[in-house]
């Protein structure tokens, strides 16, 4: 074998790889990342092959012993990574032949690079997927405490950014849980796709040894082994359904995003978030920035961008593994870190949030929130409620000239539009009344928000960590 080649396939090569190529095609500067699950699965994989008489029991316990003690080493930071080793795959066995000699160069016996990726990725998303779901879960818990909390306190509901009708602030709380539900729905069905495992596919089609799949599938906990060879080793929609989860996620917390930083504005002024989730400016004394909710907005962009790569990099690919492969992981490991951190922030800040009752309460009182309220008023009295419209309309316009809320008018200056109107409109027009009425299932009434944080405490307590 020459040596100036790769020493795992330089058998057939007369020359050298280019050294510009060998940096070019090496993945092991990012993929390293991958060492715990490449260790895991190549245990797993040495420990079937003894089973099936394919290594002795001393060959197994030697390759094992060494993948621990190269796992220490990754551990310490002692391992020496090289590049001309190509990927996290050959370093570790290379390793591991200098440790233990011939019997190293054993392990890779009806398997490959190919189906020994794909596992390690899938190994590493199941991981992963567990961590952001124990993120997702503080997170949604925090928000249906708080709303739960917030049950009464009254604020602007909004269409087209207008103040439209009245709500409580723990039903728009609740209405954040809800993506998040349905995040978390997604994250445990892309779990379930994850979880099936590659190995024993080897390079594309199989392998002539009488390897048992089984036993590695339920040695690695994955489901079952996948069903065929060539889509094994070429699938890669977890990973594109994984970053669509993430993508749909950050667009959820972008849009929270966004109503916090309204929310801390000066002109809202609807919340406070602590000092620890803002900074200052180094030239405006002044100023308190709600940071932490403009970076997660920004971070959205790069989530898209690596869903639009995966799909890009699949697209058109012919079966089986093509190199294209590789490039699978930086994108995966981007999204993976910024999912979860993004998800510590809000589960963090979340909690923390302070509402400023008053200062909402007020705002609700402009902007002729109870106009709705005044309208169903009219039509229980049997007025249509196209006339019931035109006639609130009318009432605006004058509040609008007198400055004067709805609730601020006196009888006299509201019978002018309708002489139907009596003393008891007084009990629709104040927010309490127009929120209290909303009292259905769904609707904003504080009983209706304390009901609805109560059957999602349930439904979330219902769902197993990590079952998919
Ligand atoms: N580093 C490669 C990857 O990330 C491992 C598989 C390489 N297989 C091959 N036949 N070159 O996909």
């Amino acid at each position: 074998m020459s040596q100036a080649t790769n020493q795992s396939w330089g058998g057939r090569f007369s020359e050298p790889t280019d050294a510009f190529v060998a940096r070019f095609t090496a993945s092991v500067t990012f993929d390293q990342r991958l060492a715990r699950q490449d260790i895991q699965g190549s245990i797993a994989h040495a420990t079937m092959l003894a089973r099936v008489d394919v290594l002795t029991d001393d060959e197994r316990d030697a390759i094992i012993n060494g993948l621990n003690e190269i796992q220490g080493e990754i551990e310490r930071g002692e391992f020496n990574w090289s590049v001309p080793l190509e990927d996290v795959h050959m370093n570790i066995e290379a390793r591991l032949t200098d440790k233990i000699g011939i019997t190293g160069k054993k392990l890779h016996t009806g398997r490959s690079r190919n189906d020994q990726v794909a596992t390690d990725i899938r190994l590493f998303m199941r991981d992963e997927i567990d961590v952001i779901e124990v993120e997702l879960k503080r997170l949604r818990e925090g928000m249906i405490e708080l709303a739960d909390r917030e049950a009464d306190t009254i604020m602007p509901g909004f269409t087209h950014l207008q103040t439209a009708q009245p709500v409580t602030f723990g039903h728009h709380i609740l209405a954040w849980q809800e993506m998040l539900s349905r995040d978390h729905e997604r994250l445990l069905d892309c779990r379930k796709r994850v979880n099936v495992m590659p190995l024993g596919a080897a390079a594309l089609a199989g392998t002539t040894y009488p390897i048992d799949r089984h036993v590695t599938a339920e040695l690695l906990g994955f489901d079952r082994p996948a069903e065929n060879s060539l889509d094994a080793v070429s699938d890669r929609d977890f990973a594109i359904e994984f970053t669509s989860f993430a993508s749909i996620l950050l667009m959820h917390l972008s849009r929270m995003s966004e109503e916090l930083v309204l929310w801390t504005s000066a002109q809202f002024n609807f919340i406070d978030l602590p000092d620890r989730f803002c900074t200052g400016s180094s030239i405006m004394p002044q100023k308190k920035n709600p940071d932490v909710p403009e970076l997660v907005r920004g971070k959205t962009g790069r989530v898209y961008g690596h869903l639009m790569a995966l799909l890009t990099l699949m697209k058109s690919q012919p079966l089986a593994y093509n190199k294209d492969n590789q490039e699978d992981k930086e994108p995966l490991f981007d999204a993976v870190d910024t999912v979860r951190d993004c998800l510590k922030a809000f589960a963090d800040m979340v909690p923390a949030i302070e509402p400023k009752k008053t200062s909402m309460y007020e705002a609700a009182r402009r902007g002729f929130s109870t106009a709705t309220d005044l309208a169903d008023y009219l039509v229980r009295k049997g007025v249509a409620f196209r006339d019931a419209h035109e006639i609130v309309g009318h009432s605006v316009a004058y509040g609008l000239k007198t400055e004067k809320d709805l609730s601020e008018m006196s009888l006299d200056e509201l019978k002018q539009f309708s002489d139907i109107i009596e003393q008891d409109v007084f009990e629709v027009l104040t927010l309490e009344g127009s929120v209290a009425a909303r009292n259905h299932i769904g609707g904003t009434a504080p009983n209706q928000v304390r009901a609805a944080a109560q059957r999602a405490r349930d439904a979330l307590s219902a769902l197993k960590a990590g079952a998919a």
